[in-house]
């Protein structure tokens, strides 16, 4: 079954989508309000670092299987599908900002035919797939169907994601869309999960809300590890063993950023405040995790005495590796407070560009690792970019003014900084005593 098929947003979600569809030779067409987005995507630029992507949006351009648009009623001409994938970012309340999505959706009732089906792919709080079906089955001659296909997709991994799911999830609520939706997903090989609109958006925000909680977890224990004793990558590495908690989503550091986790997980507390369900443990996920970033922030305090006047070199600015994603970057909040304090910052990452910080940041930016410590009074790892790992420690120790080094994503083993004569402060655990 070969599909005609509209992408509204062209977002690490719906421009994925578009690709991979476009290479299941349905014959797809990516639209977004952007205009800039989509004359840099006709020019062949990403508006996004992904892995890939590009190679995956070029071939299949050159095929003639997708292509881009800012014309939202030209785009929506003669669809049989339209996925939904237009960003709902935190409004001020915790809840998402659906302004953008609905204005999508409330577009769809003049600019499409009869029978079409509309994927929502965006995370929406639950309900909204069943008042989106609502409203389009509302005072119009043809129906839409409804469809909730949550995305689990990682930000750079996200091709490999999307083809290598550990589950699809489908909500959708007749038999015929269960059938075509199952035609259309044929090229996954994985447990397929079909079930009601509010089960699949609960889903998404179940599962980012987990993950969340799992990386609080696990940044507590390494806080009492520092406090007690303990090597932390030893206890989670032994803890993920047990095949009930799982290794995934346990290496501690400076907490999560980006824009799913944190978001879902107030998005999840907004929806229960609503509800008048007890949420408590959830705001602790988020209490701690913006704790760390503080932690961090109090460490360097600690060790220099004072940060005025102080330089502080930064390597990593994305909010995680293989992505220039800056959206609640820890490196973002840790900068600002070093500056707050009178420090100076260096910053290194190898692809986000210093001028997508936000204004009132200034810093300054250097070409290479190196660049970035020379006379530093101490260095501080925020992404856990590979190409760190390659560093010439002890070169990089000799040009500072002051070997710190604060590893805030566990990436180096412990024994090679000291090895390279860097000072840690933070407790040595059990196994250095
Ligand atoms: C997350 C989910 O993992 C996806 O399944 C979901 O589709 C996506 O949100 C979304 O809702 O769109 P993403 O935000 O791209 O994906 O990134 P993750 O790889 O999950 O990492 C999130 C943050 O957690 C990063 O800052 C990462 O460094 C941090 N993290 C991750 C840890 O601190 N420790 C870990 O063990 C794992």
């Amino acid at each position: 079954m070969i599909m005609k098929i509209c992408v509204v947003g062209a977002g690490y979600v719906g421009l994925v989508s578009a690709a991979i569809l476009a290479d299941w030779q349905h014959n797809v067409v990516c639209v977004d309000h952007n205009e800039q987005k989509i004359e840099d995507l006709l020019a062949g630029k990403l508006p996004i670092f992904e892995p890939g992507l590009q190679e995956l949006v070029e071939l299949n351009r050159r095929r003639q299987y997708l292509r881009f648009t800012a014309e939202m009623a030209e785009a929506l001409r003669g669809c049989e599908m339209i996925i939904v994938a237009v960003g709902t970012p935190p409004a001020e309340n915790g809840h998402p900002n659906l302004e953008d999505f609905w204005a999508v959706v409330k577009s769809f009732r003049e600019n499409v035919g009869n029978n079409v089906i509309v994927m929502i792919k965006s995370t929406v709080p639950v309900g909204t797939g069943e008042a989106v079906s609502l409203y389009l089955n509302e005072k119009v001659s043809h129906t839409f169907s409804v469809v909730s296909a949550p995305e689990f997709l990682r930000q750079g991994t996200a091709v490999h994601d999307f083809l290598h799911p550990d589950r699809l999830v489908v909500g959708c609520m007749s038999p015929e869309i269960r059938e075509q939706m199952k035609e259309l997903f044929q090229p996954l090989d994985c447990p397929k999960v079909f079930t009601d609109w509010h089960s699949a958006e609960m889903i998404k925000y179940a599962s980012n809300s987990f993950l969340a909680l799992k990386i609080s977890y696990i940044n507590t224990i390494a806080n009492l590890c520092e406090a007690v004793g303990g090597n932390i990558q030893d206890v989670a590495a032994a803890v993920g063993l047990d095949h009930r908690i799982g290794q995934a989503y346990l290496k501690p550091g400076v907490g999560f950023g980006g824009s799913c986790l944190a978001k879902d997980t107030q998005g999840l507390i907004a929806q229960g405040e609503v509800h008048g369900v007890n949420v408590w443990m959830f705001k602790d996920v988020l209490e701690v995790n913006y704790e760390q970033r503080v932690h961090i922030v109090q460490r360097l305090t600690e060790v220099l005495g004072n940060l005025k006047g102080r330089k502080i070199a930064i390597l990593g600015l994305a909010f995680k590796a293989n992505t220039d994603d800056l959206r609640d970057a820890p490196s973002v909040t840790i900068i600002a407070q070093i500056i707050k304090l009178g420090g100076l910052v260096k910053v290194y990452d190898p692809v986000v560009d210093s001028s997508s910080l936000p204004n009132i940041i200034s810093v300054s930016t250097a070409d290479n690792p190196y660049a970035a410590c020379q006379g530093v009074d101490a260095v501080i790892v925020l992404t856990e970019w590979e190409e760190f790992l390659d560093l010439d420690l002890k070169r990089l120790q000799k040009s500072m003014n002051a070997p710190v080094f604060i590893d805030g994503r566990y990436l180096f083993e412990r024994k090679r900084l000291l090895e390279a004569g860097f000072f840690l402060p933070e407790r040595p655990s059990s196994s250095e005593w």
